[in-house]
């Protein structure tokens, strides 16, 4: 069976076998396996280099999917789910006892998510079952927005990339704990404020959770996350030519037209919010290219209508981690 020219059938065995298939999502490419076979999903954290205690997103193709791997289905979830899926919102619930403990880092709750991809949704669908999916990059690196990029980071022989060409969303899910109040863990795409409307109460969000401010939460946001291997430096467009100054090996990535500084190799965004998350992970490799020993990303404003504030916001808080 192919969907836009992918071998859903050819990655279905594989993913049987316990073997990876890196997919397409609307967000970033993910690393797929079984989420119930706890050696599939070990692997995934090998070729990873994942740290153990920091827990896998299980994907599903509704919320059925999502209520076999959930103690319980609550209400707020359904709110959640019809609203956003399938779409770019993990929801955060205490885990069935069959989801290997694994998959959670040992903890007592499951980050579930339905992407809004047609193969991704035509891979879960064939398969059957639960995937995980990390974002397919190694730990601690940019995530992928193309099948090249996941190709660059594993061999192919530890897993099989499905070609969906470029991710439309290009920032990963938001990520919402509804054990207890509702809690965004992870900023997204889809903001505080959305969700606050579907829920119809206040939503918190847990920015403190990044292992600096005592209980962490979310494990993948600790500082020093999403990182280039370059030292990236966010600035003001005035201060770009300064921090340039004769230095070799500058990159500098900007949505502004007018900044060009002699010497330094200037990758450009699109102005727009969702171009820009779009465009970003992309643009943060190619600016990584080797003997680059510093990015300098010219900072956008926090701006526009609450959807583009929301992304706004979401590639700030990327941008801060992988500057840390
Ligand atoms: O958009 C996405 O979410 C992508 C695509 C592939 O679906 N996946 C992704 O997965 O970004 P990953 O593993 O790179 O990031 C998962 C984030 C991490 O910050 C992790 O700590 C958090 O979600 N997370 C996962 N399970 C959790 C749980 N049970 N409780 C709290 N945080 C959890
Ligand atoms: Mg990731």
């Amino acid at each position: 069976m192919f969907v836009s020219g992918v071998d859903i059938a050819a990655a279905v065995s594989r993913l049987r076998g316990g073997g990876l298939v890196a997919f397409p999502t609307e967000t970033v490419y993910g690393l797929g396996a079984d989420a119930l076979s706890a050696a599939a999903v070990a692997r995934v954290f090998a070729v990873k280099g994942r740290p153990s205690g920091n827990p896998l997103i299980v994907h599903v193709a509704d919320a059925a999917g999502a209520g076999a791997v959930v103690r319980e289905w609550t209400e707020e979830a359904e709110k959640v789910a019809a609203a956003f899926w399938p779409g770019p919102v993990s929801i955060v619930l205490a885990k069935h006892e069959r989801v290997p403990g694994v998959v959670t880092g040992g903890g007592p709750n499951v980050a579930v998510r339905c992407p809004d991809h047609p193969v991704a949704l035509a891979l879960l669908r064939a398969f059957g079952g639960p995937l995980v999916g990390p974002s397919a990059n190694l730990s601690g690196r940019v995530s992928p927005t193309r099948a090249e990029h996941v190709r660059e980071s594993f061999d192919e022989r530890d897993v099989m990339v499905l070609d969906g060409g470029d991710c439309r969303a290009g920032v990963e899910s938001t990520v919402i704990s509804l054990v207890g109040q509702p809690r965004i863990l992870r900023l997204g795409v889809v903001g505080a404020a959305a969700l606050e409307r579907v829920l119809g109460k206040h939503v918190e969000v847990a920015a403190g959770s990044d292992g600096r401010g005592g209980v962490m939460e979310s494990p993948g946001m600790l500082a020093s996350h999403y990182a280039p291997l370059a030292r990236l430096v966010v600035c003001g467009a005035e201060e770009v030519a300064a921090r340039v100054g004769g230095a070799a090996g500058v990159s500098i990535v900007t949505h502004m037209d007018d900044i060009d500084v002699e010497g330094a190799r200037v990758v450009r965004l699109p102005a727009d919010a969702a171009g820009y998350a779009r465009g970003l992970y992309a643009a943060l490799r190619e600016a990584d290219v080797p003997g680059t020993g510093l990015i300098l990303l010219v900072r956008p404003a926090v701006e526009g209508a609450e959807e583009e504030r929301a992304i706004w916001m979401a590639v700030m808080d990327r941008l801060g981690r992988a500057s840390a």
